[in-house]
């Protein structure tokens, strides 16, 4: 995360920003607590419903239909009569089911093979006609810059180029400090390769070229590329399954060019019918995984960004962005979504920002990735309590590392993984899980332990509602001692096993001596 915009980190708890009321109980924000988009596309028709912590938003309904509205449109011109039967279907289905959830009307966008079949305006009356939906034929850059917003949604005041590619075409945008700035729209869609004449050199003259008339439009794009789109998400699939990458997480997963050119080659070589089932990619994406991996490869060539990052949230995202009030925009979604969690799901919700004071004095030097890090392991450290004792602790690990979060690395996601885990258990040994310590070095894994550690110890000290535990910690990093200062009402707190926890934290703290003081 970077821009100083983002209200994330206050350097003491009681400061306002961070720990100041999450904003999804504000009734701006509650009125989004459930928006449905629909999505029509070229390749796929989609609907999603956003639930819960707005910024962070779960998907409370997903579901999408390979539609192919865009196949064979190169040649005709129209939209695929199979499609066109498929999504109307699919949209009649969906325009129900919100009425059932009673989150009707839908937001129902409709992109590249909409815009641009000479039966797309024929086709829209058609559908508003069947199911009562409004659909808004967006045009290029509007596409652009709703995908773009999708992109700020995970990465809020970050830079860089955006690019989503669909099935009819490929769309760039710039963002910068939290806002969308230039865009354009390509017809760099793989569904508009599959029948193109004069093969693979044909193709690759036509990329070559449309891409430079992007690079004229855009300028010099040299920060991080995010990549939107099902094709993009299909090579990070393969990218990652050569590489043998122990996180199967999507959102947030980074490339280079060298591991994409890596990719293509390997793409070319292989039995795509066998790859697809390994990745468990659909035959109908894998159809077009090869156009896109050679648009992909002149897209990194013309660009050259610094690295590359797999957002999983787009134009959908982007439609639930641009419903939020701005300062809801400006919230750290991981802060939000920790909020969240904890409201819902502690036993005590409010005792995670007093735990974070208790935990502060650990880590004097901590940068605002660590205390932002800390802050959500606080907030999230009783979120599993009511899972079975033998599998807490792997339950709060795989909470953790494969929540579906934006606005977390994925390292981040393992140390805050091994914080939780060590919340409940000395060892992350012998767990399923080992593979994916490797994202951490060794720093941090000794980060993790320490304040998972240090949730453990703190949560023994108190268990009542408000008022002060009584209870700090002291260390200090010259003479090595570490000093639990106690009030005299507290001291009956500090028993047998609250005090083999403390030892314990001491331990791995690299203590010489730790004590108790009762003030
Ligand atoms: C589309 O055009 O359908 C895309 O945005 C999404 C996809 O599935 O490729
Ligand atoms: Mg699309």
């Amino acid at each position: 995360m970077t821009g100083n915009d983002v209200d994330v980190i206050g350097n003491s708890a009681s400061e306002a920003g961070l720990f100041a009321r999450p904003l999804f109980q504000d009734a701006k924000a509650r009125a989004l607590s459930r928006v449905g988009v629909l999505d029509i596309g070229s390749n796929s028709v989609r609907l999603v419903v956003f639930d819960g912590a707005a910024r962070s938003p779960a998907y409370f309904y997903n579901e999408k239909v390979m539609c192919g509205l865009g196949a064979g449109m190169a040649e005709t011109g129209k939209l695929n009569p199979e499609g066109k039967a498929r999504a109307l279907s699919a949209m009649h289905r969906f325009a129900r089911l919100a009425e059932g959830m009673g989150i009707a009307p839908l937001t129902a966008v409709a992109t590249a093979a909409m815009r641009d079949a000479i039966d797309g305006p024929a086709f829209r009356e058609e559908v508003e006609k069947a199911t009562g939906l409004k659909i808004w034929v967006i045009d290029g850059e509007e596409e652009a810059r709703l995908s773009a917003q999708g992109v700020l949604l995970g990465w809020p005041g970050s830079y860089g180029l955006v690019c989503d590619i669909g099935g009819s075409s490929m769309e760039l945008a710039e963002i910068h400090d939290g806002e969308v700035g230039r865009r354009v729209s390509s017809p760099l869609g793989p569904l508009k390769f599959k029948d193109m004449e004069g093969g693979k050199k044909a193709r690759e003259k036509h990329i070559k070229q449309v891409m430079k008339d992007l690079a004229d439009h855009m300028g010099a794009q040299r920060d991080r590329l995010f990549l939107v789109g099902g094709s993009w998400r299909a090579i990070a699939r393969i990218d990652m399954h050569r590489r043998n990458y122990p996180l199967h997480v999507l959102h947030e997963y980074r490339m280079d060019a060298e591991s994409v050119a890596e990719t293509i080659g390997y793409i070319e070589g292989a039995d795509l019918d066998k790859l697809r089932g390994e990745c468990g990619i659909s035959s109908s994406r894998m159809a077009l995984v090869p156009y896109a991996a050679e648009v992909l490869s002149r897209l990194v060539s013309t660009f050259e960004p610094k690295d590359i990052a797999i957002s999983s949230y787009g134009i959908r995202e982007g439609l639930l962005y641009e419903q939020m009030p701005q300062d809801l925009r400006k919230r750290d979604p991981l802060i939000e979504a920790s909020y969240f969690a904890e409201n819902k799901d502690a036993r005590m919700p409010g005792f995670g920002r007093r735990l974070f004071d208790f935990v502060r004095p650990l880590f004097p030097q901590a940068d605002t990735t660590l205390l932002r890090l800390a802050k959500a392991a606080c907030l999230m450290h009783d979120v599993s309590w009511r899972a079975h004792p033998d599998y807490r602790a792997e339950v709060c690990f795989d909470n953790a590392t494969r929540a579906n979060l934006g606005g977390l690395k994925h390292w981040e996601r393992v140390f805050l993984g091994l914080a939780l885990l060590h919340r409940y258990k000395n060892k992350r040994e012998g767990t399923r899980f080992e593979d994916l310590y490797a994202l951490l070095d060794d720093e941090w894994l000794q980060k993790a332990e320490i304040l998972g550690k240090a949730l453990r110890f703190g949560a023994m000290l108190w268990m009542s509602e408000d008022g002060d535990s009584g209870a700090d910690l002291e260390w200090s990093r010259e003479d090595k001692v570490l000093t639990l200062k106690l009030v005299e009402s507290a001291s009956a707190l500090y028993g047998e096993v609250a005090e083999s926890r403390f030892k314990s934290l001491a331990n791995s703290l690299g203590a010489s001596d730790y004590k108790v003081e009762i003030t």
